[in-house]
């Protein structure tokens, strides 16, 4: 299945992580660092794709910062947050989401699943007994599924990419800061200071995110009631707002719940992203294990 987007196809998950210390290499979030070469033998560093994936990655931060604003994110909020469009079980997801990502990901050559199960596999390894931890590494990406058909299709700028809040001034730590000049809430004094219409400490469950597919996930889940503990939901929500993860801004939103689940946020990120595991996973063989993780923190079937 094709997932057309009215911009050019990025990938699963695009993100620029060219402030990070090791190097300007373009990262998948999927949970893996890009190789040197992808899938298809090209090289990252040939100077071409380097720059021409560069140039992709930027027009997806353009679109991204000039689109989301405080209004679209109050209606997409809304809109996605009624869940009437699928009935599904976490499994029929997983499944839904390898169905269609991989064909838009111009990287990888493996299943999608193998990836979700991968950051879960490489977190059961390090932490066997926190299980709401493997859960939280099967699902973190599943809200991707609003780029599917059923989903609205919806364009790569409202599904992936980092996020930040909305509804008060733009830290100059997100990348690609310089676009969020032409975004409406920059030059909106309701929206362009410091705590615009937020106060010190409220709390980041009170703060709007950039839409994507954290936020939709995390929505999922806490509407439909899944008994995973806060720390799973923080770390769905906030997985790719990397400037709190990455660069300590926006900390002044956060209250006492918030500093304690960042803690576990900074474990996750690192297999998030950097479990460039190689070592294929046979799904069949951990899937008992996971569906047992399922029911005891969801219900059989979600409303999406
Ligand atoms: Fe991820
Ligand atoms: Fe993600």
């Amino acid at each position: 299945m094709t997932v057309i987007v009215d911009q050019p196809q990025l990938g699963v998950d695009v993100e620029d992580k060219s402030t990070s210390t090791d190097s300007n290499e373009l990262v998948l979030d999927g949970g893996f660092a890009v190789p040197e070469t992808n899938s298809f033998g090209h090289t990252f560093r040939d100077y071409d794709v380097e720059s021409e994936r560069k140039k992709v990655v930027e027009e997806f931060y353009r679109m991204n910062h000039i689109h989301q604003s405080f209004e679209l994110v109050s209606k997409m909020r809304e809109e996605y947050g009624k869940l009437n469009r699928v009935e599904m079980s976490i499994w029929e997801c997983c499944e839904l989401l390898n169905s269609f990502v991989d064909e838009s990901d111009p990287d990888i050559d493996e299943p999608q699943i193998e990836h979700l199960l991968q950051t879960a596999e490489a977190i059961r390894r390090d932490y066997p007994d926190e299980d709401w931890l493997h859960l939280t590494g099967l699902i973190h990406d599943l809200g991707k599924v609003l780029l599917h058909p059923s989903f609205g299709a919806l364009p790569q700028w409202a599904v992936v990419g980092d996020t930040f809040p909305v509804g008060c001034a733009f830290d100059e730590s997100n990348v690609h800061f310089k676009y969020f000049k032409e975004n409406p809430d920059y030059s909106n004094p309701a929206y362009n200071t410091k705590f615009g219409v937020y106060s010190e400490g409220c709390g980041l469950d009170k703060v709007l995110m950039s839409w994507g597919h954290d936020d939709y996930m995390y929505l999922v889940s806490k509407e439909n009631k899944t008994t995973l503990p806060s720390a799973a939901l923080f770390i769905i929500r906030y997985h790719s707002f990397y400037p709190l993860h990455r660069s300590g801004a926006y900390k002044h939103l956060m209250n006492e719940e918030d500093v304690e689940n960042l803690k576990w946020l900074h474990i996750f990120n690192k297999y998030d992203l950097y479990s460039k595991s190689k070592v294929r996973i046979d799904v069949e063989k951990v899937k008992p294990y996971y569906m047992s993780l399922i029911e005891k923190y969801f219900p059989a079937k979600l409303r999406w």
